[in-house]
């Protein structure tokens, strides 16, 4: 095992872009264990940016800024690499940092393509490194006392599931970063792109092999801008008999909370946004509207999050900075860690049937 205990686990990025800033929050509420050491980006002006703001907050010196991750790679030698880069690139930049011996926190989706699922899946056999997927969305308060409550069975057998997701993507969203909104940059849209999150919750939350899916895919919204999805509804049969639905958009322009429910034999569970998780009797009646309770040690890293968010930025959600802690403690303890890319594919696998289905149809 290359990360020796006592000693900093020394850290780099791939991608200084919009998510890097969240990876960078939740590797200072880690910063007894760890150092960032590098930064690759071929944009070096948004390199050198991120590599301020890291000195800024932790008082430590700035990281080292690459153009490329294999200059990273043979000059800062990390133990872990976060890879948060555009879609199509996220395969060859994981094999890369595996195959030089790296533990890899990988942005979803973990790959674009269903064979290239199985490229990531040998090279992280050779490696004999973890892999794990940004699916934080594990760790919202919500999801996460829903799994415990199914996964202990406490109200019986799922019978049915079904998601709303309605967010807002508009023109700027996609001229920002141009690979998003392209078929060989993004992948796909809306669900491999925003959706993957509700519906990873809607697999693991119901925890049975899907058995069939029909699905209908548009771009309703921004035709003239976009080659991919904005909009997805879904019909889900699962292997123990029960059925999912699923719709989910980026044309409301008053983006809302996810809300997911799952229909029990004797309890019906709703999540509403990240935090809200109520159960209802059969007949909708209110049995409980669960407290949120952050599980130990979850405050020490609430409260770091908050030391190192600016004054009067607004932060969403601090489930990143939660799977980011789960993630070194596990690398720390020599333990696997949860969403590998076995769970980081429940999704993924799905949408790459609907996307071939729906390219034949067309
Ligand atoms: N988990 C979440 O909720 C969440 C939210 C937002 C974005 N993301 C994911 O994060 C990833 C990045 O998204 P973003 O919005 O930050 O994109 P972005 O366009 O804002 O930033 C991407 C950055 O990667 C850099 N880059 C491109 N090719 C590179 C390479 N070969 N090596 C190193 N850097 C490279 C670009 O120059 C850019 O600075 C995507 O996978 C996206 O899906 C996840």
């Amino acid at each position: 095992m290359k990360t020796k205990q006592n000693q900093p686990i020394r850290v780099a990025f791939a991608g200084c872009g919009t998510i890097a800033p969240l990876h960078l929050i939740g590797l200072l509420a880690q910063s007894e264990i760890v150092q960032l050491v590098g930064l690759a980006d071929p944009d070096l002006v948004a390199a050198k940016s991120l590599a301020r703001q890291s000195a800024e907050l932790s008082g430590q010196s700035e990281p080292d800024v690459f153009t490329t991750l294999d200059e990273l790679l043979a000059t800062t030698q990390p133990d872990v690499v976060h890879i948060l880069t555009p879609h199509h690139t996220h395969v060859d930049l994981a094999c890369q940092a595996l195959q030089a011996n790296c533990h890899v926190l990988l942005e979803k989706p973990a790959a674009t393509r269903k064979s290239d699922l199985e490229v990531l899946a040998n090279a992280i056999q050779q490696s004999g490194r973890q892999l794990g997927i940004c699916l934080q969305n594990r760790y919202n308060f919500a999801s996460r006392e829903a799994h415990m409550l199914l996964t202990a069975k406490t109200f019986g057998p799922v019978l049915a599931a079904r998601s709303f997701l309605t967010w807002w993507r508009d023109d700027q969203y996609y001229l920002q970063s141009p690979w998003r909104g392209r078929w060989a940059t993004e992948g796909g849209g809306l669900l491999i792109n925003q959706a993957i999150h509700t519906l990873d919750l809607l697999l693991w939350l119901v925890d049975d092999p899907v058995v069939s899916v029909k699905g209908h895919l548009h771009t309703d919204h921004l035709e003239q801008v976009i080659e991919v999805e904005d909009t997805a509804s879904l019909l889900l049969c699962f292997e123990k008999g029960a059925t999912g639905v699923f719709y989910a958009t980026n044309a409301y322009p008053a983006s809302s909370d996810p809300f997911l429910e799952i229909v029990c034999e004797r309890a019906i569970l709703r999540l509403e946004g990240s935090d809200r998780l109520t159960v209802l009797d059969r007949s909708g009646n209110l049995l409980e509207d669960f407290p949120q309770i952050a599980k130990a040690g979850e405050d020490a890293v609430s409260e770091a999050v908050d030391r190192f968010i600016p004054a009067g930025k607004s932060y969403w959600g601090k489930s990143h900075a939660l799977l980011i802690a789960d993630f070194y403690q596990k690398i720390r303890q020599e333990q696997p860690f949860a969403i590998d890319l076995t769970e980081g594919r429940r999704a993924l696998d799905l949408l790459f049937d609907l996307y071939d289905a729906n390219r034949k149809r067309q």
